[in-house]
């Protein structure tokens, strides 16, 4: 049987959490064997959710919550969904196109989700206008020990 590791977290929405929320998210992935370069990716990753959560979703208000899940599989499948009660997201589509940005006076570049899904295999993004945003992200961790059970394993 598949064994599914899972932990979840609830952060206030202060940007001194964001630090704490991709190393937790790092350091639960750590018995699926990643290399330094998939660990970083997941960090990445989860940092632009996290900012986003704070930056978009609250506008900078402190007296909300950011929900992080990670579930870690074995064979090396890592997800990670940090959801809000923000905003929410008018148009996903366009929001998910690189350069997009509703804040480009704060000198927002656009990058954020185009950044998760070049550094993540999956990205799955559900928003409804004022009830909030969802953000799945998957990484299939090859890692050193990982690849023997793999079906793709092109020994990388
Ligand atoms: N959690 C969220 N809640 C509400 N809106 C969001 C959320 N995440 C993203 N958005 C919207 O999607 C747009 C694109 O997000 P993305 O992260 O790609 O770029 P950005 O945050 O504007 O800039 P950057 O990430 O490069 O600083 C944002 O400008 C914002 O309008
Ligand atoms: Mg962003």
């Amino acid at each position: 049987m598949n064994k599914i590791n899972k932990f979840e977290m609830r952060l206030s929405a202060l940007s001194e959490n964001e630090n704490f929320a991709r190393s937790c998210a790092a350091a639960f992935c750590l018995p699926l064997n990643p290399t330094l370069d998939e660990i970083n990716d997941v960090k990445t990753a989860v940092s632009e959710a996290v900012t986003n959560c704070i930056v978009h979703a609250y506008n900078g208000a402190a007296d909300k919550y950011i929900d992080m899940s990670v579930t870690a599989e074995e064979g090396g499948k890592l997800t990670v969904t940090i959801t809000d009660s923000g905003c929410g997201i008018e148009d996903v589509e366009k929001a998910l196109q690189p350069f997009y940005t509703t804040k480009s006076d704060e000198e927002r570049s656009g990058m954020g989700f185009t950044i998760m899904s070049t550094f993540m295999d999956e990205l799955l993004v559900t928003s409804e206008k004022g009830r909030g945003t969802q953000v799945s992200m998957t990484k299939f961790i090859r890692g050193a020990r990982n690849v023997d059970s793999r079906t793709d394993s092109a020994a990388d």
